[in-house]
């Protein structure tokens, strides 16, 4: 089997994760450049352009850059290159005006958006990745990429490759999955992979790699067992700008696959958290956290929601005793929010009973939040939680996920033995 690079690109952060060999372990790349989470993972999604001599930086470089004189940053782009079919990029937005009249090149046919990601990926491989991995020591890798699971349009998947493709990734083992996919494999596996060799036949062992979820007890139950419906997995993964609710089903008679059920994106996630907060400060906390740099506000994010902190700059002390009460409140009302949609989600597609629930994502990492939506879901049956953040001695049954797999349970899963070679 073909070694594997896999790529979660983040509408924040790109993560990446290798698999060298079938049985070992697959593994995020760092790089000391990364400073922005604990394990050096996190590449910024973001492109800055310089008009003066039309120069870009990518990633780190373009990181705590401003958009103004003459400087363009585009960051959050990637919900424009996976809109939904019939919603285009309105040439009036600033975001719009910069694409419509400022990109050039590449092929004539394609929108500005895409031209964009071409940049960027052309910079993921020229200059990032052989900084994170000599991969020109992997022998015909996989490059496989997670992409978002609209109600299973394959238009996503056929756009990247060819994005992949024009960046100059010239392998014909490009391959896309559906991110819901790839994120449930990572936050199982755990980025484990064991292969079994029965009299020359060698393929996955799944006990080994999803070992700790009850997915296999389901998926063992022998033939003369009936089971009770299907087993039912429900995955909330809290990002910057979103939050993506998905669950997945496995039936009796699909036992071993995982198709997909439903997936859907709320427009809720750690940005919008900084918003709530900034709007409850006074005002000259809310100016303080509205001027505070990319690599700041990471660190104010962990400090004040995170480990319940106060947190100072510059002589200004944010989220003390007489702020904290405005900081859980936005914390709580954006958890309810999230709740409610997660319990309109699970209603629609008409589930009344969830087994394991799987958080994901780096608000995932902020305790009060996993807690309050364990709270909402747990009397749907849930019988274990896979999460960062809620406590492993509390009320609820919990398997524990390191932070780092959290935020890159995607990178992790598309590198998975089990997605195989194609
Ligand atoms: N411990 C933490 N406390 C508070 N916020 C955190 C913590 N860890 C990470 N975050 C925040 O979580 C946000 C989301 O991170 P994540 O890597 O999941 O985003 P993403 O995958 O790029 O976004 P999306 O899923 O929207 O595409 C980051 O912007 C980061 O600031
Ligand atoms: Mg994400």
């Amino acid at each position: 089997m073909r070694p594997a690079i896999s790529i979660d690109f983040g509408a924040a952060y790109t993560k990446i994760a290798v698999r060298e060999n079938p049985d070992s372990t697959s593994r995020l790349l760092s790089h000391e450049r990364l400073n922005l989470d604990e394990a050096r993972i996190c590449i910024p999604t973001i492109a800055a352009w310089r008009e003066r001599d039309d120069r870009w930086v990518f990633g780190p470089d373009a990181f705590d850059l401003k958009s103004g004189n003459g400087i363009h940053v585009f960051r959050n782009w990637k919900p424009i290159l996976f809109a939904p079919p019939g919603e285009i990029l309105d040439p009036e937005s600033s975001i719009g005006r910069l694409f419509y009249y400022n990109l050039d090149g590449g092929n004539d046919n394609w929108p500005p958006i895409k031209k964009l990601a071409v940049k960027y990926f052309e910079w993921l491989l020229e200059v990032m990745l052989p900084s994170l991995l000599d991969y020109r020591d992997l022998d015909d890798p996989v490059i496989r990429i997670s992409v978002p699971d609209f109600d299973g349009e394959t238009l996503y998947a056929y756009q990247m490759e060819e994005i992949l493709i024009e960046a100059g990734w010239n392998s014909p083992w490009i391959f896309c999955e559906p991110e819901p996919m790839t994120n449930l494999t990572g936050a199982l596996s755990q980025g484990r992979n064991t292969m079994i060799d029965d009299d020359g036949t060698i393929y996955p062992d799944i006990h080994a790699i999803f070992s700790g979820s009850g997915l296999l007890d389901y998926v063992n139950l022998s033939s003369d067992e009936e089971p009770e419906g299907d087993f039912n997995m429900l995955l909330v993964d809290i990002g910057a700008y979103t939050t993506d609710f998905s669950l997945v089903s496995v039936g009796a008679s699909s036992a071993g696959g995982l198709p997909p059920l439903e997936a859907h994106s709320e427009p809720y996630g750690v940005e919008m958290l900084d918003a709530l907060v900034k709007h409850g400060l006074s005002p000259e906390r809310a100016d303080v956290v509205k001027r505070l740099s990319a690599t700041e506000r990471e660190l104010f994010r962990r400090t004040v929601y995170s480990d319940g902190r106060a947190w100072t700059i510059d002589g200004v002390t944010i989220g003390g005793a007489s702020d904290r009460v405005i900081v859980d409140k936005c914390v709580d009302g954006m958890t309810t929010r999230l709740a409610n949609e997660v319990e309109r989600f699970v209603s629609t597609v008409g589930v009344d009973r969830i087994d394991e629930v799987v958080f994901t994502g780096g608000g995932s990492n902020i305790p009060p939040v996993t807690q309050k939506l364990a709270e909402k879901l747990a009397p749907k049956g849930v019988k274990k939680f896979h999460s960062s953040s809620l406590p492993l001695d509390g009320e609820f049954p919990c398997i524990r996920l390191g932070h780092d797999i959290v935020r890159a349970s995607s990178a992790l899963g598309g590198a998975s033995v089990l997605f195989g070679d194609e």
